[in-house]
Protein backbone atom coordinates (compact mmCIF):
# COMPACT_ATOMS: atom_id res chain seq x y z
CA UNK A 1 0.00 0.00 0.00
CA UNK A 2 1.08 3.11 -1.10
CA UNK A 3 -0.08 6.92 -0.08
CA UNK A 4 0.90 10.13 -1.36
CA UNK A 5 0.34 12.77 1.16
CA UNK A 6 0.81 16.78 0.19
CA UNK A 7 2.21 18.93 3.04
CA UNK A 8 3.72 16.45 5.14
CA UNK A 9 6.16 18.15 6.16
CA UNK A 10 3.47 20.59 8.06
CA UNK A 11 1.78 20.56 10.97
CA UNK A 12 -0.85 18.22 10.56
CA UNK A 13 0.94 15.98 7.57
CA UNK A 14 3.90 15.29 9.28
CA UNK A 15 1.99 13.21 12.25
CA UNK A 16 -0.76 11.88 9.56
CA UNK A 17 2.99 10.58 7.78
CA UNK A 18 4.21 8.89 11.07
CA UNK A 19 1.29 7.36 11.70
CA UNK A 20 0.51 5.96 8.26
CA UNK A 21 4.29 4.32 7.93
CA UNK A 22 3.52 3.33 11.49
CA UNK A 23 1.02 0.89 10.35
CA UNK A 24 2.91 -0.44 7.80
CA UNK A 25 1.70 2.04 4.66
CA UNK A 26 4.71 3.41 2.72
CA UNK A 27 4.94 7.23 2.20
CA UNK A 28 5.42 9.69 -0.49
CA UNK A 29 5.19 13.08 1.42
CA UNK A 30 5.24 16.70 -1.42
CA UNK A 31 5.82 19.49 0.45
CA UNK A 32 7.48 22.77 -1.04
CA UNK A 33 8.59 23.88 2.41
CA UNK A 34 6.81 27.29 1.84
CA UNK A 35 7.57 30.11 4.74
CA UNK A 36 4.12 30.88 5.97
CA UNK A 37 6.49 30.29 9.13
CA UNK A 38 9.47 28.97 9.77
CA UNK A 39 10.97 26.50 7.53
CA UNK A 40 13.23 24.90 9.36
CA UNK A 41 10.56 23.54 11.30
CA UNK A 42 9.30 21.76 8.27
CA UNK A 43 12.64 20.35 7.40
CA UNK A 44 13.47 19.21 10.93
CA UNK A 45 9.76 17.11 10.68
CA UNK A 46 10.71 15.56 7.28
CA UNK A 47 13.90 14.44 8.54
CA UNK A 48 12.31 12.78 11.53
CA UNK A 49 10.06 11.10 8.68
CA UNK A 50 12.98 10.33 6.72
CA UNK A 51 14.59 7.78 9.31
CA UNK A 52 11.43 5.72 8.25
CA UNK A 53 12.24 3.24 5.15
CA UNK A 54 9.27 3.32 3.63
CA UNK A 55 8.92 7.06 3.60
CA UNK A 56 10.59 9.15 0.34
CA UNK A 57 10.08 12.65 0.48
CA UNK A 58 9.36 14.92 -2.86
CA UNK A 59 10.02 18.18 -2.65
CA UNK A 60 7.90 20.25 -5.29
CA UNK A 61 5.23 23.20 -5.60
CA UNK A 62 1.79 22.02 -6.32
CA UNK A 63 1.45 25.24 -7.79
CA UNK A 64 3.61 24.97 -10.92
CA UNK A 65 5.06 21.93 -10.72
CA UNK A 66 4.72 18.48 -12.83
CA UNK A 67 2.90 16.19 -10.16
CA UNK A 68 1.96 12.84 -12.60
CA UNK A 69 4.69 10.89 -11.73
CA UNK A 70 4.51 11.33 -8.07
CA UNK A 71 0.76 10.01 -7.92
CA UNK A 72 1.03 7.44 -10.77
CA UNK A 73 0.09 4.11 -8.81
CA UNK A 74 -0.74 5.41 -5.80
CA UNK A 75 -3.64 3.73 -3.64
CA UNK A 76 -4.47 7.34 -2.11
CA UNK A 77 -3.89 10.65 -1.97
CA UNK A 78 -4.31 13.14 1.25
CA UNK A 79 -4.07 16.54 0.13
CA UNK A 80 -3.13 19.42 2.80
CA UNK A 81 -0.92 21.26 1.25
CA UNK A 82 -2.29 24.90 1.70
CA UNK A 83 -1.53 28.26 2.73
CA UNK A 84 -3.21 28.19 6.08
CA UNK A 85 -4.36 30.89 8.72
CA UNK A 86 -7.23 33.08 8.83
CA UNK A 87 -5.92 36.16 9.63
CA UNK A 88 -3.10 37.17 7.33
CA UNK A 89 -5.38 36.19 4.21
CA UNK A 90 -6.49 39.76 3.62
CA UNK A 91 -4.94 42.59 1.38
CA UNK A 92 -1.32 41.85 -0.60
CA UNK A 93 -1.50 38.26 1.54
CA UNK A 94 -4.37 36.95 -0.21
CA UNK A 95 -2.33 36.26 -3.99
CA UNK A 96 -0.70 33.19 -2.03
CA UNK A 97 -4.07 32.28 -0.84
CA UNK A 98 -5.50 31.49 -4.27
CA UNK A 99 -2.17 30.29 -5.62
CA UNK A 100 -1.70 27.09 -2.92
CA UNK A 101 -5.22 27.09 -1.88
CA UNK A 102 -7.24 27.20 -5.47
CA UNK A 103 -4.65 26.88 -8.09
CA UNK A 104 -2.55 24.18 -6.17
CA UNK A 105 -5.38 22.16 -5.72
CA UNK A 106 -6.91 22.74 -9.25
CA UNK A 107 -3.39 21.45 -10.59
CA UNK A 108 -3.61 18.30 -7.74
CA UNK A 109 -7.10 16.86 -9.42
CA UNK A 110 -6.06 17.19 -12.82
CA UNK A 111 -2.91 15.18 -12.14
CA UNK A 112 -5.32 12.87 -10.16
CA UNK A 113 -8.03 12.41 -13.30
CA UNK A 114 -4.92 11.71 -15.27
CA UNK A 115 -3.73 9.03 -13.51
CA UNK A 116 -6.75 7.48 -11.86
CA UNK A 117 -6.42 7.95 -8.48
CA UNK A 118 -8.84 5.40 -6.98
CA UNK A 119 -9.28 8.39 -3.57
CA UNK A 120 -8.59 11.63 -2.84
CA UNK A 121 -9.05 12.75 0.77
CA UNK A 122 -8.66 16.91 0.43
CA UNK A 123 -8.10 18.68 4.24
CA UNK A 124 -10.74 21.73 4.06
CA UNK A 125 -11.55 23.52 7.52
CA UNK A 126 -14.18 24.90 9.71
CA UNK A 127 -13.87 28.28 8.17
CA UNK A 128 -16.00 27.40 5.10
CA UNK A 129 -19.24 28.03 7.52
CA UNK A 130 -18.25 31.57 8.30
CA UNK A 131 -20.43 32.52 11.25
CA UNK A 132 -22.42 29.32 11.37
CA UNK A 133 -25.94 30.55 12.91
CA UNK A 134 -26.82 26.79 14.03
CA UNK A 135 -24.22 24.89 16.77
CA UNK A 136 -23.10 22.68 16.48
CA UNK A 137 -22.83 22.84 12.87
CA UNK A 138 -23.84 20.33 10.54
CA UNK A 139 -22.17 19.88 7.23
CA UNK A 140 -25.17 21.14 5.17
CA UNK A 141 -25.07 23.93 6.98
CA UNK A 142 -25.10 27.20 4.48
CA UNK A 143 -21.09 27.61 3.56
CA UNK A 144 -20.75 31.67 4.13
CA UNK A 145 -16.75 32.06 4.49
CA UNK A 146 -16.33 34.96 6.84
CA UNK A 147 -12.05 35.19 5.58
CA UNK A 148 -10.55 35.17 2.47
CA UNK A 149 -9.10 32.02 3.61
CA UNK A 150 -11.64 30.44 4.31
CA UNK A 151 -13.15 31.66 0.09
CA UNK A 152 -10.02 29.95 -1.24
CA UNK A 153 -10.97 26.54 1.00
CA UNK A 154 -15.00 26.37 0.00
CA UNK A 155 -13.31 27.29 -4.24
CA UNK A 156 -11.02 23.84 -3.45
CA UNK A 157 -14.14 22.20 -2.58
CA UNK A 158 -15.93 23.16 -5.34
CA UNK A 159 -13.20 22.38 -7.48
CA UNK A 160 -13.58 18.64 -6.19
CA UNK A 161 -17.20 18.31 -6.75
CA UNK A 162 -17.13 19.66 -10.02
CA UNK A 163 -13.86 17.11 -11.15
CA UNK A 164 -15.77 14.39 -9.34
CA UNK A 165 -18.69 14.67 -10.89
CA UNK A 166 -17.37 15.46 -14.68
CA UNK A 167 -14.85 12.82 -13.88
CA UNK A 168 -15.66 10.44 -11.82
CA UNK A 169 -13.18 10.43 -8.97
CA UNK A 170 -13.74 9.08 -5.45
CA UNK A 171 -13.03 12.07 -3.09
CA UNK A 172 -13.29 13.17 -0.23
CA UNK A 173 -13.70 16.39 1.87
CA UNK A 174 -12.97 16.53 5.76
CA UNK A 175 -13.31 20.36 7.53
CA UNK A 176 -10.96 20.20 10.11
CA UNK A 177 -11.73 22.53 13.29
CA UNK A 178 -8.72 24.62 14.98
CA UNK A 179 -6.45 21.62 14.89
CA UNK A 180 -3.46 21.51 17.94
CA UNK A 181 -1.32 19.41 19.87
CA UNK A 182 2.53 18.90 19.75
CA UNK A 183 4.29 20.71 16.98
CA UNK A 184 1.36 23.14 16.24
CA UNK A 185 2.17 26.05 13.90
CA UNK A 186 3.75 28.99 15.58
CA UNK A 187 1.00 31.69 14.16
CA UNK A 188 -1.56 29.80 16.42
CA UNK A 189 -3.07 30.87 19.38
CA UNK A 190 -2.21 27.98 21.48
CA UNK A 191 1.45 27.71 20.49
CA UNK A 192 1.58 31.42 21.14
CA UNK A 193 0.01 31.84 24.72
CA UNK A 194 2.42 29.15 25.89
CA UNK A 195 5.37 30.81 24.03
CA UNK A 196 4.58 34.19 25.82
CA UNK A 197 3.85 32.13 29.43
CA UNK A 198 7.28 30.34 29.47
CA UNK A 199 9.17 33.82 28.02
CA UNK A 200 6.82 35.79 30.73
CA UNK A 201 6.11 37.90 27.88
CA UNK A 202 2.12 38.95 27.91
CA UNK A 203 -0.34 36.74 26.05
CA UNK A 204 -2.19 38.38 23.22
CA UNK A 205 -5.68 38.11 23.26
CA UNK A 206 -7.48 39.72 20.17
CA UNK A 207 -10.99 40.79 21.22
CA UNK A 208 -12.78 39.73 24.80
CA UNK A 209 -11.74 36.06 24.74
CA UNK A 210 -14.79 34.66 24.37
CA UNK A 211 -14.57 33.79 21.24
CA UNK A 212 -15.22 29.31 21.05
CA UNK A 213 -13.51 27.20 19.31
CA UNK A 214 -13.83 23.58 19.13
CA UNK A 215 -10.47 22.55 18.88
CA UNK A 216 -9.44 19.35 17.59
CA UNK A 217 -6.06 17.30 18.94
CA UNK A 218 -3.54 16.43 16.15
CA UNK A 219 -3.59 13.05 16.27
CA UNK A 220 -7.31 12.88 16.20
CA UNK A 221 -7.18 15.03 13.08
CA UNK A 222 -4.61 12.35 11.04
CA UNK A 223 -6.99 9.40 12.44
CA UNK A 224 -9.88 11.06 10.46
CA UNK A 225 -8.03 11.42 7.12
CA UNK A 226 -6.51 7.25 7.36
CA UNK A 227 -10.35 6.92 8.07
CA UNK A 228 -11.37 8.45 5.09
CA UNK A 229 -8.57 7.62 2.54
CA UNK A 230 -10.15 3.27 3.10
CA UNK A 231 -13.57 4.21 3.78
CA UNK A 232 -16.57 2.95 1.54
CA UNK A 233 -18.45 6.38 1.36
CA UNK A 234 -21.46 6.96 -0.77
CA UNK A 235 -20.98 8.97 -4.13
CA UNK A 236 -20.74 12.60 -4.37
CA UNK A 237 -17.77 14.17 -2.61
CA UNK A 238 -18.86 13.68 0.70
CA UNK A 239 -17.92 16.03 3.63
CA UNK A 240 -16.85 15.09 6.53
CA UNK A 241 -17.12 17.99 9.76
CA UNK A 242 -13.73 16.34 11.91
CA UNK A 243 -13.78 18.39 15.61
CA UNK A 244 -12.97 17.32 18.82
CA UNK A 245 -16.18 17.46 20.59
CA UNK A 246 -15.58 20.14 23.01
CA UNK A 247 -15.96 23.75 22.03
CA UNK A 248 -14.39 26.15 24.18
CA UNK A 249 -13.64 29.90 24.76
CA UNK A 250 -10.04 31.03 23.90
CA UNK A 251 -9.88 32.33 27.43
CA UNK A 252 -10.55 28.86 29.06
CA UNK A 253 -7.79 27.43 26.38
CA UNK A 254 -5.50 29.82 27.62
CA UNK A 255 -5.85 29.12 31.53
CA UNK A 256 -5.64 25.42 31.14
CA UNK A 257 -2.01 25.85 29.38
CA UNK A 258 -1.34 28.54 32.41
CA UNK A 259 -2.16 26.02 34.73
CA UNK A 260 -0.04 23.36 33.27
CA UNK A 261 2.73 25.59 33.17
CA UNK A 262 2.53 27.22 36.58
CA UNK A 263 2.31 30.55 35.44
CA UNK A 264 -0.63 32.86 35.81
CA UNK A 265 0.50 35.20 33.08
CA UNK A 266 -0.50 38.98 32.16
CA UNK A 267 -2.90 39.38 28.87
CA UNK A 268 -3.23 42.61 26.92
CA UNK A 269 -5.82 42.63 24.70
CA UNK A 270 -5.63 43.63 20.91
CA UNK A 271 -8.59 44.46 19.12
CA UNK A 272 -10.68 41.55 17.44
CA UNK A 273 -9.32 40.62 13.93
CA UNK A 274 -11.02 41.02 10.64
CA UNK A 275 -12.14 37.32 9.42
CA UNK A 276 -12.35 35.81 13.20
CA UNK A 277 -15.37 34.15 13.58
CA UNK A 278 -17.35 34.26 16.65
CA UNK A 279 -17.31 30.46 17.60
CA UNK A 280 -16.99 26.98 15.85
CA UNK A 281 -18.45 24.05 16.95
CA UNK A 282 -18.84 20.82 14.59
CA UNK A 283 -21.76 18.19 14.55
CA UNK A 284 -19.64 15.09 14.18
CA UNK A 285 -22.31 12.77 13.85
CA UNK A 286 -21.98 11.86 10.09
CA UNK A 287 -17.82 11.17 10.59
CA UNK A 288 -18.79 9.06 13.37
CA UNK A 289 -21.43 6.73 11.70
CA UNK A 290 -19.83 6.83 7.83
CA UNK A 291 -15.92 6.88 8.91
CA UNK A 292 -15.79 5.48 12.19
CA UNK A 293 -14.22 7.89 13.56
CA UNK A 294 -14.44 10.00 16.84
CA UNK A 295 -12.17 12.43 18.94
CA UNK A 296 -10.54 10.71 21.09
CA UNK A 297 -7.74 12.96 23.14
CA UNK A 298 -9.68 14.97 25.52
CA UNK A 299 -9.04 18.87 25.22
CA UNK A 300 -7.09 19.09 28.76
CA UNK A 301 -4.79 16.23 28.18
CA UNK A 302 -4.51 17.41 24.64
CA UNK A 303 -3.29 21.28 25.81
CA UNK A 304 -0.72 18.96 28.96
CA UNK A 305 0.80 16.82 26.01
CA UNK A 306 1.08 20.48 23.42
CA UNK A 307 2.88 22.13 26.78
CA UNK A 308 5.27 19.32 27.29
CA UNK A 309 6.38 19.36 23.84
CA UNK A 310 6.61 22.75 23.04
CA UNK A 311 8.47 23.51 26.55
CA UNK A 312 10.70 20.25 27.30
CA UNK A 313 9.56 17.24 30.06
CA UNK A 314 8.65 19.17 33.19
CA UNK A 315 7.23 22.49 31.85
CA UNK A 316 7.71 23.80 35.36
CA UNK A 317 11.15 23.28 36.06
CA UNK A 318 13.72 25.70 34.15
CA UNK A 319 11.38 28.70 33.26
P1 LIG B 1 1.03 23.74 7.68
O1 LIG B 1 1.31 25.07 7.09
O2 LIG B 1 1.80 23.34 8.89
O3 LIG B 1 1.20 22.61 6.57
C1 LIG B 1 0.95 22.85 5.20
C2 LIG B 1 2.15 22.37 4.41
O4 LIG B 1 1.87 22.53 3.02
C3 LIG B 1 3.42 23.18 4.69
O5 LIG B 1 4.46 22.30 5.09
C4 LIG B 1 3.74 23.86 3.36
O6 LIG B 1 5.13 23.99 3.11
C5 LIG B 1 3.05 22.95 2.36
N1 LIG B 1 2.66 23.62 1.12
C6 LIG B 1 1.96 24.79 1.01
N2 LIG B 1 1.77 25.11 -0.28
C7 LIG B 1 2.34 24.10 -1.01
C8 LIG B 1 2.46 23.86 -2.40
N3 LIG B 1 1.97 24.71 -3.32
N4 LIG B 1 3.08 22.72 -2.82
C9 LIG B 1 3.59 21.85 -1.90
N5 LIG B 1 3.51 22.05 -0.56
C10 LIG B 1 2.89 23.16 -0.12
O7 LIG B 1 -0.54 23.72 7.99
P2 LIG B 1 -1.43 22.71 8.85
O8 LIG B 1 -1.91 23.45 10.04
O9 LIG B 1 -0.72 21.41 9.02
O10 LIG B 1 -2.69 22.53 7.88
C11 LIG B 1 -2.78 21.44 6.96
C12 LIG B 1 -4.09 21.54 6.20
O11 LIG B 1 -5.20 21.50 7.08
C13 LIG B 1 -4.27 22.81 5.37
O12 LIG B 1 -4.94 22.46 4.18
C14 LIG B 1 -5.15 23.69 6.23
O13 LIG B 1 -5.89 24.61 5.46
C15 LIG B 1 -6.03 22.63 6.86
N6 LIG B 1 -6.61 23.04 8.15
C16 LIG B 1 -5.79 23.23 9.23
C17 LIG B 1 -6.35 23.57 10.45
C18 LIG B 1 -5.50 23.82 11.67
O14 LIG B 1 -6.06 24.23 12.69
N7 LIG B 1 -4.18 23.55 11.63
C19 LIG B 1 -7.72 23.70 10.58
C20 LIG B 1 -8.53 23.55 9.45
C21 LIG B 1 -7.94 23.19 8.24
C1 LIG C 1 -7.34 27.73 12.71
C2 LIG C 1 -6.25 27.54 11.64
O1 LIG C 1 -5.21 28.49 11.81
C3 LIG C 1 -6.79 27.66 10.25
O2 LIG C 1 -5.78 27.27 9.33
C4 LIG C 1 -7.97 26.76 10.14
O3 LIG C 1 -8.50 26.67 8.90
C5 LIG C 1 -9.03 27.14 11.17
O4 LIG C 1 -8.45 26.93 12.45
C6 LIG C 1 -10.27 26.29 11.08
O5 LIG C 1 -10.76 25.77 12.08
O6 LIG C 1 -10.82 26.19 10.00
P1 LIG C 1 -8.17 29.80 14.10
O7 LIG C 1 -9.41 29.21 14.68
O8 LIG C 1 -8.13 31.26 13.83
O9 LIG C 1 -7.76 29.10 12.73
O10 LIG C 1 -7.00 29.34 15.08
P2 LIG C 1 -6.00 30.14 16.01
O11 LIG C 1 -4.97 30.85 15.22
O12 LIG C 1 -5.51 29.18 17.01
O13 LIG C 1 -6.93 31.26 16.71
C7 LIG C 1 -7.99 30.92 17.57
C8 LIG C 1 -8.53 32.20 18.18
O14 LIG C 1 -7.53 32.76 19.05
C9 LIG C 1 -8.87 33.29 17.18
O15 LIG C 1 -10.04 33.96 17.58
C10 LIG C 1 -7.70 34.25 17.27
O16 LIG C 1 -8.00 35.59 16.97
C11 LIG C 1 -7.29 34.10 18.71
N1 LIG C 1 -5.87 34.41 18.92
C12 LIG C 1 -4.92 33.92 18.11
C13 LIG C 1 -5.53 35.21 20.00
O17 LIG C 1 -6.40 35.69 20.73
N2 LIG C 1 -4.22 35.47 20.21
C14 LIG C 1 -3.23 34.98 19.42
O18 LIG C 1 -2.04 35.28 19.68
C15 LIG C 1 -3.58 34.19 18.35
Amino acid sequence: MRYVVTGSAGFIGHHLCQALLESGVAVDGVDAFTDHYDPSLKRANAARLARYDRYRGVELDLATAEIDDVLTGADAVIHLAAQPGVRPSWADGFPVYVERNVTASQRLLEAARRTRVPRLVLASSSSVYGNATDEPTAEDAPASPFSPYGVTKLAMEHLASAYAENWGLSIVVLRYFTVYGPGQRPDMALHRFIAALAADEPVIIYGDGEQVRDLTYVADAAAAAIAAAAADVPPGTPVFNVAGGSPTTISNVLRIASEHIGRQGTVRHAPEQPGDVRATSGNIDRARRLLGWWPEVPLEEGIKRQVVHQLGEDPRSGL
